[in-house]
């Protein structure tokens, strides 16, 4: 996690150190600071708080300087506070760092510094790395490249870094392993960011640094090195984001504006891909592994969070219409338990940032044991896409709210696509069938839209009925299972109500002690084909007084008149409907979470890319 931005250039650093990290914020908020070189000094100034915190201190310094760094922070060693803010200052007074990461022996290279007589000003790992780094400098009598290097090769975890030294009045040293970091080039002046989005704007092309390499920006030079000191050359994409994408539009909240962002969304996922009247699917990741999907005894899907459950529902997809066996992963999991992996394994990672730690490994090693990665990702560029044998990218477009919404439903409809095309591939999938669930999956778009159109008013309404409520259940079956626990998930991030998902049937063994009037349980209780086993799950509820909120289809008399509270969707297939019956659950977690007066953009102690495990 954390946000970090860098500039060296002809113009002040400030204001696009300062916007950079505005927009690098959902990647952590707790603490924030920047550090500018005035030639012959460094001033660093940090705070505890949201970056507009730091805004309002750094309104009164002197900005003129054309270089700085800057960080927004997640903590993870140490509590956030001022010390604990970044850019930490080394023992010296000449060097000033950033970092985004972990290093993981942190406590034996402080054990060492300690000894020598170092003194630290915050609980970070990251003034260890800083002054481990001075350390190496002052002893070796070294350059300060020299000195990253021997440093680096001597942490384990994960990093990126940014540097400014005393010394180098015209220089960001950068390097980065298991974080991102990109770098954009401009005419005699170069941009750094977590992610591309501070430098929109600014320019078109960028390089993404790869694990283990070292970068010495000047204004008009980029030299990227490995840590055994050889040149590379940096290859310079074209980034293909607008600027529009990443701001509100009008809209009150990021998250509102990506819950309206979806029938787009979706229909930019479908686009070019689906072609309902002719029954065909154009998936070119899909034919780069075909004879390893065709001779794959499993399909792995490794992810966490939100991803995960969309990676539940492409278990449910991919077994019922590929016959083939599904196994759904926790990354955090699957990578500590040892599981058994082969190369006739095929593995589909799903991430929104494509840079979340725990799936990035986790894929990693599934990787060395011979497995094939399929990813799913919607950050272009991303590690694991970058780290993936094929894929499909999701095109949401860049999300800024820190709960996933429009992230999910791309997700979703590229697991629909991978799974009718891999069983129009296997043959598992009747010719009319197939076309049957093209024709619905092209009309999602619409439906949603519907949805957005007609239910706002009523989820307003529901939302101020029951946000003061202490907990929630969120009940569902088959396909609306995972929806159920994606809407339990969402109200917890915005709201910090307390909310459980459980599968509707399963509830009697257990939560159905929860139930009494107080209790709000949401029904995701679409027509389909377990349809009247949910309406007993909702009688059942019902006669132990506990509220009902369903979300139903829209000629559904049986579950409305049975409900407290109906949001209506349009009728579609079974296998299309989670993609609709998520929506009407996203908008109430949003208007509760507002009312209740959270910062439902960024919600407390989350961040948007968590790339610690
Ligand atoms: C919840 C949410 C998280 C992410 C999870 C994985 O709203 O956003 O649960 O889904 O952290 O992130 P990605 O998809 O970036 O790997």
């Amino acid at each position: 996690m954390c946000g970090i931005v860098g500039y060296v250039g002809h113009r002040p650093a400030y204001p696009y150190l300062i916007e950079g990290l505005k927009k690098l914020e959902y990647r952590g908020y707790d603490s924030a600071g920047i550090a500018l070189h005035f030639g012959n000094a460094l001033k660093v100034v940090k705070k505890a708080g949201k970056v507009a915190a730091l805004e309002e201190l750094t309104a009164v310094i002197e900005q003129g300087s054309p270089i700085g760094i800057g960080h927004t922070r997640w903590a993870t060693h140490g509590i956030p506070s001022d010390n604990n803010a970044h850019p930490h200052t080394s023992q010296s007074g000449k060097l000033v760092l950033v970092h985004n990461g972990i290093i993981e022996n942190y406590a034996a290279l402080k054990e060492e510094l300690l000894k020598k007589g170092y003194t630290f000003h915050s609980d970070t790992d990251s003034e260890v790395l800083l002054n481990f780094i001075e350390d190496i400098q002052q002893n070796n009598n070294c350059a300060l490249e020299e000195a990253i290097r021997i440093a680096l090769k001597r942490v384990s975890g994960a990093y990126v870094i940014l540097l400014l030294s005393e010394e180098y009045p015209q220089t960001i040293f950068a390097a980065r392993k298991g974080s991102p970091l990109v770098i954009g080039i401009g005419q005699g002046e170069h941009f750094l960011g977590s992610d591309a989005s501070p430098m929109l704007g600014y320019t078109k092309e960028v390089v993404y640094i790869n694990d283990y390499e070292l970068a010495i920006i000047k204004p008009d030079e980029l030299i990227l090195k490995n840590l055994g000191n050889e040149r590379l050359t940096p290859f310079v994409q074209q980034l293909d984001m607008e600027l529009a994408s990443i701001e509100k539009g009008g809209y009150e909240h990021f998250m509102l504006k990506e819950i309206y962002d979806q029938p787009a969304a979706i229909y930019d996922s479908l686009r070019g891909r689906l072609d309902a009247q002719q029954g065909q699917i154009t998936l070119s990741g899909v034919d780069s592994i075909k004879d390893k999907l065709m001779a794959a005894r499993r399909i792995i899907i490794v992810a966490c969070g939100t991803s995960w459950h969309a990676g539940l529902l492409g278990e449910y997809l991919i077994e019922e219409l590929c016959r083939v066996n599904v196994e759904v992963e926790y990354a955090s999991e699957f990578r500590y338990r040892n599981p058994v992996i082969d190369e006739h394994d095929v593995i589909i990672a799903l991430s929104q940032s494509g840079e979340t730690a725990d799936t990035l490994v986790a894929l990693e090693n599934a990787k060395t044991q011979g497995a094939t990665i399929f990813g799913i990702v919607n950050v272009v560029g991303s590690s694991i896409a970058r780290l993936s044998d094929a894929g499909a990218y999701t095109h949401a477009g860049p999300e800024i709210g820190v709960a996933s919404t429009k992230a999910f439903t791309a997700q979703l409809t590229v697991l629909q696509l991978f799974a009718l095309k891999l069983a129009q591939m296997k043959g598992t999938l009747d010719k009319t069938v197939a076309q049957e669930l093209m024709q619905e999956l092209a009309l999602v778009p619409e439906k949603v839209q519907h949805i957005l159109d007609t239910q706002l008013e009523n989820i307003k309404k529901i939302a101020s009925t029951y946000k003061d409520a202490r907990d929630f259940l969120y009940l569902g079956r088959g396909y609306n299972f995972p929806i159920a626990l994606e809407g339990a998930l969402k109200l917890k991030e915005v709201s910090y109500i307390h909310a459980e998902g459980y599968p509707a049937a399963e509830m009697k063994h257990g939560p159905i002690a929860l139930v009494d009037e107080h209790l709000p349980v949401v029904f995701v209780a679409t027509k389909d084909r377990v349809h009247e086993k949910i309406i007993s799950n909702m009688q059942e509820i019902k006669s132990r007084r506990g509220k009902l909120i369903a979300v139903v289809s829209e000629d559904d008399q049986t579950a409305s008149s049975l409900s407290d509270d109906c949001i209506f969707i349009p009728q579609a297939h079974e296998i299309v409907a989670p993609l609709l019956s998520v929506i009407p659950l996203q908008l109430l977690s949003y208007y509760i979470g507002v009312e209740r007066g959270s910062d439902v953009d960024k919600p407390r102690n989350l961040a948007k890319s968590v790339t610690v495990e």
